[in-house]
C-alpha cells in the first residue's frame, strides 16, 4: 500500500467583503452579537456572475501548479459541494472541461461541511491501492445563493469560497495516517436546504462540540498517537466556540489551532482547505508536522484526518 498525501494545495476567496456592520444595515442584528456568538467579523460573497464551478476552477488551477503537475496528469476529480451550478452536469465535470483534464473521471460529493474530509478520504483509497496517481479534491461553496437574507439565524454565518488539493503518493510515514468518517441521518432535520438553508442552531451546536472532539481523539488513537503529538488542528470553521471546544479537548494552546472564521465565516466544504492554505502561507506548518483536520455538517455528517505534512 502506498501512502496518500497532499502534493499541492490552493484557495480562492471572492474579492467582495461583507462586514457585520454591512449586515446591521439590512437585518436586525449587531456586530457585537455576531462576534461574541460566532467569532465572525466579515465574510466573502461571490458576484452573481461567479458561480461555484468558476471558484472551483480558480482554486484548482493553482493547486495543480502547486503540485508541479498538469491537468492532464489528473486521474480523478472530486468536488465536494452542496451548492453546485446545477444538479448536472456536476461541478466536477464542468471543472474537468475547463481544466482540460482529459483523462480524469469526475464526480461531485455531497456531504455538506464535511465534504472536503469525505473527498480526501475517498481520494486516499484510490491512491493507496495504486489505482490512481493524482486525484484533485475541491471543497467549494456559493452559500450566498441558498441563504435567506431575511433570516438572521443563518444569514450572518455563511460565506463563499473554494479550496483545492492534489492528492497523490507520498513517502511512507507521511500523508494521511488515519481517518474517521461518519453520518447520522436521524439528525438531518436540524440542518437542511429547502429553498434556503434552515437550521436548528442549538442542536447543531451540541452535535458539533461532541463530534469534533471525539473524531479528533479517534483519529489520533487509530494512528497510535496522542494529543501531545499534535502540531496543528484545522477544524471546520463554523463557530469559534465550537472550534475552541475541540481545541480544549485536545489540550492545545491557541496558536496551534487554525482560525479563519473571523475573515471568511462558514464556507462549508471550503473551510478546511482554505484554512490549511492560510497556515501554509503564514509559514506555520513545517515538514513532518502532525495535523488533525476535522469537520462536521448537515446530514448529519462528519470526518476527520490525522495527516503527517510533507511528501
Ligand atoms: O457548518 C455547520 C453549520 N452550522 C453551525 O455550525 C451552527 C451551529 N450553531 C451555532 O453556531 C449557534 O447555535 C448559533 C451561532 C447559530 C446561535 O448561537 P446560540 O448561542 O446558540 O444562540 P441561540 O440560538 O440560543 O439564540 C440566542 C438569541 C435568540 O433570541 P431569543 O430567542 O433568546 O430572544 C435569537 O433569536 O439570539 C437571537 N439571534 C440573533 N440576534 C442577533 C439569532 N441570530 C441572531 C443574530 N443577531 N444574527
Amino acid at each position: 500500500m502506498k501512502a496518500a498525501g497532499i502534493l499541492g494545495i490552493a484557495k480562492y476567496t471572492p474579492e467582495k467583503i461583507v462586514t457585520n456592520a454591512d449586515l446591521e444595515k439590512i437585518m436586525d442584528t449587531s456586530d457585537e452579537w455576531i462576534r461574541t456568538r460566532t467569532g465572525i467579523e466579515e465574510r466573502r460573497i461571490a458576484e452573481d456572475s461567479m458561480d461555484t464551478s468558476h471558484m472551483a476552477f480558480l482554486a484548482a488551477e493553482k493547486a495543480i501548479a502547486n503540485a508541479n503537475i498538469t491537468a492532464e496528469d489528473l486521474d480523478l476529480i472530486l468536488v465536494a459541494t452542496v451548492t453546485p451550478d446545477q444538479p448536472f452536469p456536476t461541478v466536477a465535470c464542468m471543472l474537468q472541461e475547463r481544466l482540460g483534464a482529459k483523462k480524469a473521471a469526475a464526480m461531485d460529493i455531497s456531504a455538506a461541511c464535511a465534504g472536503f474530509m469525505y473527498g480526501m478520504i475517498t481520494a486516499k483509497q484510490f491512491i493507496e491501492t495504486g489505482a490512481y496517481k493524482h486525484v484533485l479534491v475541491v471543497g467549494v461553496e456559493k452559500l450566498s445563493k441558498v441563504t435567506d437574507w431575511n433570516d438572521r439565524n443563518t444569514a450572518v454565518l455563511f460565506g463563499d469560497g473554494a479550496g483545492a488539493a492534489v492528492i497523490g503518493p507520498v513517502s511512507e510515514g507521511k500523508g494521511i495516517l488515519s481517518f474517521e468518517l461518519g453520518a447520522d441521518g436521524t439528525g438531518g432535520k436540524h440542518l437542511y436546504q429547502d429553498e434556503y438553508i434552515i437550521m436548528n442552531g442549538r442542536e447543531v451546536f451540541k452535535f458539533a462540540v461532541r463530534q469534533m472532539g471525539e473524531s479528533s481523539i479517534n483519529v489520533l488513537e487509530k494512528a497510535g498517537l496522542s494529543k501531545e503529538d499534535v502540531d496543528f488542528l484545522i477544524p471546520h470553521q463554523a463557530n469559534i466556540r465550537i472550534m475552541e471546544a475541540a481545541r480544549e479537548r485536545l489540550n492545545l494552546p491557541v496558536e496551534k489551532m487554525s482560525k479563519t472564521v473571523h475573515k471568511y465565516g462558514n464556507t462549508s466544504a471550503a473551510s478546511i482547505p482554505i484554512s490549511l492554505v492560510e497556515e501554509l502561507e503564514a509559514g506555520k506548518i513545517k515538514d513532518g508536522d502532525l495535523i488533525v483536520m476535522v469537520g462536521f455538517g448537515g446530514g448529519l455528517t462528519w470526518g476527520a484526518i490525522a495527516l503527517r505534512w510533507g511528501r
